[in-house]
């Protein structure tokens, strides 16, 4: 059987892995804590963090998704000390995107110096960042990539009714970047599962804005653009689904349960993972957990834990780490990684830190600079057609 095909299988048998060399995560400085939001909505600390867990949640002023983006984007190739003109591939995950159209994903290849990557923005909800390390995996294993960036960013502030206390309370914004480069090691993605039930997608959905109800006056009135959620039903189906898709990314590598170190769930709720874990018979202490800190960024969430518990020490190299999204659509997908041995900040060389930084200063530069060239040669065709007949030069 050929290596792309045990992948597509979910075993572990292959040579080829999707390995994590570069990890980066950032929040908005603007912290808003319960008691700030008790102070202007009908509801209170208590409340909050018994029903949730959530405790505090980072808020972006004047920053889009594409900006925390690059900033996780940039941590990610530092600490892998790579080169942008590396990669081959840059998906952002985000149901929170700065435009219809460019994609967020362009934004960021064009801010990092990417110049041979592809980019694609990927809509799962909060399934978002596991189904798009799930087409980056796919990617790095037939052969096509050899390094590819998953990013998950939400500026979910931008969406949500912050008149409304039974979803304002819930979400933050922020972002979580993975850089993944083929190896021939035994580290890396293991296996992955996704799954969708389009029959639930009213549970949790943003009614206006797109081509079945475009923006208009009507639609601002009536509030149709803030997202709108069956908090109920979607608890219930998390809870059913969550341990299902661990079960099935687990059993898909070949593994048992008891081999995993460390589940990083979708940071929704507590009672959510509390609810998993007892259907598993797993501890909680095997759950990474820090939606206390950032709530719930949708997409951002899972790369934001993992990052932290990096950087925390809590992951160490050989460990077995599930990852769980679930979220709109419905959506839900898991992703097994082994944790590389050889998985450690890279010591930066020099000169590839100067190079991402000419990189990075050429990219703020280049746009201004394209507009400007081309208004140039605008005015100057239109000068050199002057008085010719019928405008023809
Ligand atoms: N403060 C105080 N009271 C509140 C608040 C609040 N912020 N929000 C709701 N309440 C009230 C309700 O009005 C209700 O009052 P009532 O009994 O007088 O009618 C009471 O609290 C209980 O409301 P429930 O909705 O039953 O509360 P529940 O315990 O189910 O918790 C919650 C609600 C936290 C939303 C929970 O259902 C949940 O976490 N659901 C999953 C949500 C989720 O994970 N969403 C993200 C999916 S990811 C994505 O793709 C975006």
């Amino acid at each position: 059987m050929s290596a792309w095909s045990w992948a597509s299988t979910g075993m572990s048998e292959v040579q080829r892995h999707a390995e994590i060399v570069g990890w980066g995560m950032y929040a908005p400085e603007r912290v808003v804590t319960n008691d700030d939001l008790a102070q202007v909505l009908d509801t209170s600390d208590e409340w909050i963090r018994t029903r949730t867990g959530i405790e505090r949640r980072h808020l972006a002023v004047g920053e889009a998704t594409a900006a925390m983006a690059i900033a996780a984007a940039r941590e990610a190739l530092r600490v892998a000390d790579a080169d942008p003109y590396d990669l081959g591939l840059v998906l952002v995950a985000t149901m929170t995107p700065d435009y219809p159209t460019p994609s967020t994903a362009c934004l960021v290849q064009y801010a990092l110096g990417a110049i041979h990557a592809g980019a694609i923005d990927l809509n799962a909800g909060c399934s978002g960042f596991c189904y798009a390390l799930s087409v980056a995996n796919a990617a790095i294993l037939s052969g096509e990539q050899e390094m590819v960036l998953v990013i998950g960013a939400e500026t979910m502030s931008s969406m949500v009714d912050m008149d409304d206390r039974a979803t304002a309370v819930l979400f933050g914004d922020g972002a979580g970047a993975l850089l993944l480069r083929a190896s021939d090691g035994n580290a890396g993605i293991l296996s992955t599962w996704l799954g969708a039930d389009g029959s639930g997608g009213d549970m949790l959905m943003v009614p206006a804005g797109g081509s079945a109800l475009p923006a208009s006056a009507e639609t601002v009135a009536g509030r149709q653009h803030y997202l709108t959620m069956d908090g109920n039903q979607v608890f219930r189906f998390a809870t059913r689904i969550v341990p299902r898709a661990i079960e099935q990314v687990v059993s898909r590598a070949g593994l048992e349960l008891d081999a995993v170190d460390w589940i990083i769930p979708h940071q929704a709720n507590t009672r959510i993972v509390e609810a998993a874990a007892k259907r598993l018979n797993m501890e909680m202490s095997r759950f990474y957990l820090n939606l206390q800190e950032y709530g719930n960024t949708s997409a951002a969430s899972i790369p934001i834990a993992l990052c932290e518990a990096v950087r925390n020490g809590s992951i160490q190299p050989g460990q077995h780490i599930v990852l769980v999204g679930f979220g709109a659509g419905l959506t839900w997908a898991s992703v097994l990684l082994r944790w590389g041995p050889s998985v450690q900040e890279a010591r930066p060389i020099f000169y590839r830190r100067l190079w991402r930084w000419l990189l990075y200063r050429w990219a703020a530069i280049h746009r201004p600079l394209r507009r400007l060239s081309s208004g140039a040669w605008g005015r100057a065709r239109r000068l050199l057609t002057r008085g010719a007949p019928n405008g023809q030069d």
